[in-house]
């Protein structure tokens, strides 16, 4: 089939790679010319396992295009995929400004009937005002359909995602649009739920949403845990082998991040309240969220003071999670910049955020380390704040060492209990027994339970 896919951010670049690997025929467009000549020079703008691979495979057997130009784009195109951002505006809710100005473009340069699919992340009605749109701008009167296809890859395994999703969502008011979309999909063993265009939009947020939710409730076992003397690391595989439960997105944290669940979420309620309704549960989510980091920072600010002038503290992690180079709401960022401000200097590292997180930090007071074991030379206390694999697998006798102090603030719940206090390390994790004592403000702390 002929496809094009508008937008090469991380759904559309991914999308092109691998509906080209299916032996499509794809155009991807930008307008940001900078970016579509990296591609074309076969370089990633973003960082994600497999994709530079699979993008210079079909590039090379003449599969895969690039172009700014949407027109060109979208000439010999059976179906448009619209991937463009859809950041949070002031307001919280989602900014459809590029969406828009895509179905412009689109209407403007249609040159015979296409299928018109969303696959960016938009509110309840959205499509409805992009076929308004598309039909605003054409020159003559040319048919169309609209349909929304969401897409749930996840940012550091994107192209596995893509290749083997849990279930194929295609909204659409045209039977037409899902029997030509069920064809591109067809090759995939997987389930496909057709319905109209509010129905798909809403299952993406609601995905979402309740992927946060997850998150939020397991941070609040852990606070339950912590004061209970309960490790919810356990609680959570207890709960997770109930198959209605599932082990995935309980894993405690300081807080979810990235450029998805925090918009999202804040979108979905602004919905509810758009639509006169209160979605408690999630506000309660966001709220949680927040509290997350806080209680994260004052267990560090518990133990070494709140004028941190002096100390050295040392973070690894910068990106919102694992195997990204992604800093975009990282809750890691947030805890630096917090403690940059009550007068720490800091050590930081990533394996692929450091140049990202230069833009959002700059220079003061930070030192961009190397490797892992350079954070930590002369450190007071480490923060762990993206769960990165090859940070569970430090030699923590050589980071002990290194280190000045003995205070480790596990973010992540990433290190073994016992080996990090065999080492004499002051062990502060997220819902879980350790020796260090948190002075929560509860008459039911865990130092009282046990005295
Ligand atoms: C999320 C969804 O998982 C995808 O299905 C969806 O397609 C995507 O948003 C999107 O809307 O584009 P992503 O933002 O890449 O994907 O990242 P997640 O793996 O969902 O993680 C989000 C945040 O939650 C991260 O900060 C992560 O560290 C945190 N998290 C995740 C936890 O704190 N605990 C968990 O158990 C899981």
């Amino acid at each position: 089939m002929n496809v094009c896919v508008i937008g090469t951010g991380y759904v559309g670049l991914i999308a092109t790679a691998v509906f080209a690997d299916w032996g499509n025929n794809v155009v991807g467009v930008d307008i940001d010319k900078e970016k579509i000549d990296m591609i074309k020079q076969g370089k990633m703008p973003i960082y994600e396992p497999g994709l530079a691979e699979v993008v210079e495979k079909n590039v090379k057997e003449g599969r895969l295009t690039f172009t700014t130009n949407i027109g060109d784009g979208i000439r010999d195109a059976e179906i448009v995929f619209i991937c463009v951002g859809t950041p949070q505006d002031d307001t919280g809710a989602a900014d459809l400004s590029y969406v828009w100005g895509a179905a412009e473009e689109i209407g403007k340069n249609l040159n015979g009937y296409k299928i018109i699919v969303t696959k960016s992340t938009v509110p309840v009605g959205t499509n409805e005002k992009v076929a308004m749109i598309v039909k605003d701008n054409l020159k003559k009167d040319i048919p169309f359909d609209v349909a929304s296809n969401p897409e749930f890859l996840k940012e550091g395994s994107s192209v596995e995602d893509m290749r083997h999703p849990d279930r194929t969502i295609l909204g659409s008011n045209s039977q037409k649009a899902i029997d030509t979309l069920k064809q591109l999909y067809a090759h995939l063993n997987t389930p496909v739920v057709e319905c109209n265009l509010r129905t798909a939009e809403m299952i993406k947020y609601a995905s979402n949403a309740f992927l946060a939710t997850k998150i939020s409730f397991i941070n609040e076992i852990a606070q339950i845990c912590e004061r209970a003397g309960a490790d919810v690391s356990v609680v959570a595989d207890g709960m997770g082998l109930d198959k209605r439960i599932g082990r995935a997105f309980l894993y405690p944290s300081i807080g979810y991040g990235g450029s998805c669940f925090p918009k999202d979420v804040a979108a979905l309620y602004r919905t509810s309240t758009d639509q006169a309704y209160d979605f408690k549960l999630l506000r309660g989510v966001m709220e949680v969220n927040e509290r997350q980091k806080e209680y994260y920072l004052d267990n560090i600010v518990g133990e070494l003071g709140k004028n941190l002038d002096g100390k050295v503290i040392a973070c690894l992690g910068l990106s919102f999670k694992a195997n990204t180079d992604d800093v975009r709401k990282s809750v890691a960022l947030t805890v630096i910049q917090r403690l940059r401000g009550l007068g720490a200097a800091l050590r930081v590292y990533d394996p692929k955020g450091t140049d990202n997180s230069k833009d959002h930090l700059g220079d003061a007071n930070i030192y961009y380390a190397s490797d892992s074991y350079d954070a930590v030379e002369g450190a007071d206390a480490l923060c762990i704040l993206t769960e990165w694999k090859e940070f569970q697998e430090l030699d923590f006798g050589k980071v002990k060492e290194l280190m000045k102090g003995n205070y480790v603030f596990d973010g992540r719940n990433l290190l073994d209990i016992n080996t990090i206090q065999d080492l004499g390390f002051t062990y502060f994790a997220i819902g879980r027994p350790t020796n260090g004592t948190k002075k929560i403000s509860s008459k039911f702390t865990r130092s009282v339970l046990l005295s």
